[in-house]
């Protein structure tokens, strides 16, 4: 099974409101948020004030997607405001195992995102303190840009890595996913399918939410 997690990064601000009950309509039951701080990403975006307020218009799961620098000193308050799953990059905390668990503490559920670059190594001894995986096929940063094909390998591994060892991680990625690759995704082993331009570029979001679910269920 997997979900699709639009990212709200690609919706228009002015009518945000509209854009969640869009996407829900489409069968969307995870909200990607993104948030950036112009420090570990070039971009700055959105972040606990959007936050609260999007927690107030919507039953849906809310996914906070930390692309920041020292995650630790906010992974908890993003699950106080509202989020029900907060990740954080393997490459912004040398202190990941802490940060993890501060996030289940609040009640969140802890994961921990991985950029194209970086091992599948660097997850090893972490993996068990998280409960899911959120793996970058484009540099984060942006939304638009193109799924790096590499990737693909990455996500079969990681996929390996997880059944190897027992665990119940899910799999989460994110960037360039559209209704031509979304079917090998979840056949690679992703389950929560992140989709900002794909979803929100064309201007109709609940269309375009149930395109995305035929396309990888479609029996070809
Ligand atoms: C990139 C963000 C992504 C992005 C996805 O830094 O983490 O969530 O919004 O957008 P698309 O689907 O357009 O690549
Ligand atoms: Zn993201």
């Amino acid at each position: 099974m997997f979900e699709i997690a639009p990212s709200i990064l690609s919706a228009d601000f002015t009518r945000l409101a509209e854009e969640i009950s869009a996407i829900r309509e489409g069968g969307a039951t995870i909200l990607h948020f993104d948030v950036m701080d112009g420090r570990f990403v070039p971009n700055i975006t959105i972040g606990l004030p959007v936050l609260k307020s999007v927690r107030k218009a919507t039953e849906m799961t809310i996914d906070c997607h930390l692309m920041i620098v020292e995650p630790n000193r906010y992974a908890a308050e993003f699950v106080r405001a509202g989020a029900d799953m907060v990740s954080v990059h393997v490459e912004a905390d040398p202190h990941l195992q802490r940060t993890l668990t501060a996030i289940r503490e609040a009640g969140g559920q802890a994961g921990i995102a991985i950029n194209p670059a970086t091992s599948l190594t660097a997850l090893e001894e972490a993996l068990p303190d998280a409960d899911f995986i959120l793996l970058m096929s484009v540099n984060p940063g942006f939304g638009g840009q193109q799924f790096i094909a590499n990737s693909l390998s990455k996500l079969r591994r990681l996929s390996a890595m997880i059944e190897e060892r027992g665990l119940p991680t899910r799999i989460e990625i994110d960037g360039g996913i559209d209704a031509k690759n979304i079917k090998t995704v979840v056949e690679s082993g992703a389950e929560i399918i992140v989709a900002g331009s794909a979803v929100f570029g064309g201007g109709k979001p609940t269309e375009a939410v149930k395109e995305l679910m035929d396309a990888a269920t479609i029996w070809a």
